[in-house]
């Protein structure tokens, strides 16, 4: 028998059978009534998800197209960015805002640390010419997630402007109580929609910004977007992904049904889940403890592990596909994606299925002993759920 696929990467994720129904729904013109009630919908249930009353604008893009046109919305030829910086994505900002000729304060941390924010807010009061300040939410790339409330204070004397591609609804987000002036993310991730569709919310004071920000812009011109976004007939500018959101909107229906509160304390579980298997295997967990991690586990491998050869070996043998490391964490990081629509049980399949894949390599553990460890984890995690 083939194995049964199941998908444990943070991004793309699996999607519930009712939004994959929704994508063999014939295509409709998206300029009418009946579509503008649905992009509507979208919208409010967006802002539920980002906890705010600013306005989300929606782009058919990857994620990196909506981050792509943040930077020119809001920013001028030398503007100076102080950018986040502990893990790919965070360095990934640097480098797009370096490509639109700005100038790029990096506060680092140790990649599997969060950033110090006491340290974001030192770099402010060093620099006063700062006009913007980046970080990413959750930092996919190792699973540590960064505190977006302290953040937000750091930076509340600047543009603030969070990437919350993996965090948002895994990880406690709350864009107008912690003051975060942008917020950009997608539906690939925890929104359990293919890939995409991207969206960004925007206080009053980035739209100021935003009004004198004279980087090049067109097809992400916020103010094109938010003409027809925010227009009697709702629609986008250029032609949407007409599926996508369709299959969005019934994405975000059964997240807000399960309550957004109930998702993301099931994420704290998984996150819990995925640690106590992965340490109970011997292998060392990138960043600490932290209940906040509900949405990506990043497993630092030993030495003499071929990472490549025990993702394959998962998949092939067991159906469970895992991710490398990206970038310069290639090699020997193994990462477990657990947001979205993934429950404990997908958590222990995927961790039987990297304690057989481990054993095969000859890594020195008991069969079972991850899987044990992350049922006790949910069994005792009954106050979490
Ligand atoms: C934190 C973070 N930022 C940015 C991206 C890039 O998103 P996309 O590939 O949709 O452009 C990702 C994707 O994994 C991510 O996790």
């Amino acid at each position: 028998m083939l194995p049964k696929y199941r998908l444990m990467v943070p991004g793309p994720t699996p999607l519930p059978p009712a939004v994959t129904m929704a994508a063999v729904r014939p295509i409709e013109d998206e300029r009418t009534p009946e579509y503008a009630a649905v992009f509507r919908r979208i919208l409010d249930n967006l802002k539920k998800m980002f906890r705010t009353e600013n306005s989300v604008l929606v782009f058919t893009s990857s994620m990196t197209g909506a981050f792509e046109g943040a930077v020119q919305n809001l920013l001028s030829p030398g503007d100076h960015v102080l950018v986040a910086v502990n893990g790919v994505y965070g360095d990934r900002w640097a480098t797009l805002c370096r490509a639109f000729g700005l100038r790029v304060t990096e506060v680092g941390a140790a990649w599997g640390e969060a950033v110090d924010m006491r340290e974001v807010a030192r770099t402010l009061a060093e620099h006063g010419d700062i006009t913007a300040a980046i970080a990413v939410h959750c930092e996919t790339s190792t699973g540590v997630v960064n505190d977006i409330e302290a953040f937000g204070r750091a930076a509340a004397d600047v543009l603030s402007v969070v990437d919350t591609a993996s965090g948002l609804g895994a990880c406690e987000l709350r864009t107008d109580d912690w003051g975060i002036d942008v917020v950009v993310a997608g539906g690939q991730k925890a929104l359990m929609t293919p890939p995409g569709v991207a969206f960004a919310s925007i206080s009053e004071n980035a739209w100021r910004h935003h009004a004198k920000a004279t980087l090049p812009r067109f097809y992400f011109d916020w103010t094109q977007v938010r003409a027809t976004t925010e227009s009697a007939l709702a629609h986008t500018p250029w032609t949407p992904a007409i599926t996508l959101l369709s299959q969005l909107d019934v994405a975000l229906g059964q997240i807000l049904e399960e309550g957004l509160d109930n998702v993301l304390r099931r994420h704290v579980v998984l996150g819990r889940m995925a640690r106590a298997g992965v340490r109970a295997m011997g292998l060392e967990v990138y960043g600490t403890d932290d209940d906040r991690a509900g949405s990506v586990t990043a497993v630092r491998l030993p030495r003499g592990i071929d990472v490549e050869a025990l993702i394959r070996s998962a998949f092939v043998r067991h159906g469970v596909q895992f991710v490398g490391g990206p970038g310069a964490l290639a090699g020997h990081v193994l990462r477990i994606g657990h947001c979205g629509y993934v429950d404990a049980f997908d958590v222990l399949s995927a961790l039987g299925a990297l304690e057989l894949s481990l054993c095969d390599t000859g890594h020195d553990l008991v069969v079972g002993e991850g899987v044990a460890a992350a049922l006790r984890t949910f069994h005792t995690s009954a106050d979490a759920v």
